[in-house]
């Protein structure tokens, strides 16, 4: 019998608040795709290296393997599936699509939310700013060229719309 206290948590998650009931012990990623159902949010390894589970918590880019859910009480969270607007792709979205940024896709939401709030920090940033950037993810397919250009490609769009 689990004896363990369950926590009341809230959090905002791509505009919905969802409360519940958990575990303490309930890591982010696992509320986000268990008790939110949003699976985008891919988990690839147990070592915080892989950035698969990236999301941004209050704006900011965290590996949500890294963090208790309930350290996300009374946050906004959000995930791969609150960057489409009004049904349009993200522009980020749209061009790692146009440069074949993906080939399994497996790594591509964490790439897309990091990239999300490096474009927010720096929204004209060169190959190096890119990288550096982008270090806390990895890809096992594309080799990164293809990203790297994706990544420009959208700050090209973002700046001028
Ligand atoms: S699942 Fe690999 S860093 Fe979080
Ligand atoms: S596209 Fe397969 S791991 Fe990145």
């Amino acid at each position: 019998m689990d004896s363990q206290p369950k926590a009341s948590i809230a959090i905002e998650i791509n505009g919905r608040t969802l409360r519940d009931e958990i575990d303490p012990r309930m890591l982010l990623v696992e509320f986000i795709r268990e008790r939110a159902r949003l699976t985008g949010t891919h988990v690839g390894c147990d070592t915080s290296y892989c950035g698969a589970c990236t999301l941004l918590l209050d704006g900011r880019a965290v590996k949500s393997c890294t963090l208790l859910a309930v350290q996300a009480d009374g946050c906004k969270v959000t995930t791969v599936e609150g960057l489409e607007r009004a049904e349009n792709l993200h522009p980020l979205q749209a061009a790692f699509a146009r440069n074949h940024a993906l080939q399994c896709g497996f790594c591509t939401p964490g790439f897309l939310m990091s990239a999300v709030q490096l474009l927010s920090d720096n929204p004209d940033p060169d190959d190096a700013a890119i990288r550096k950037g982008l270090a806390g993810n990895t890809c096992r397919c594309t080799g990164y060229v293809n990203i790297i250009a994706a990544v420009k490609d959208a700050a090209i769009q973002m700046r001028s719309s």
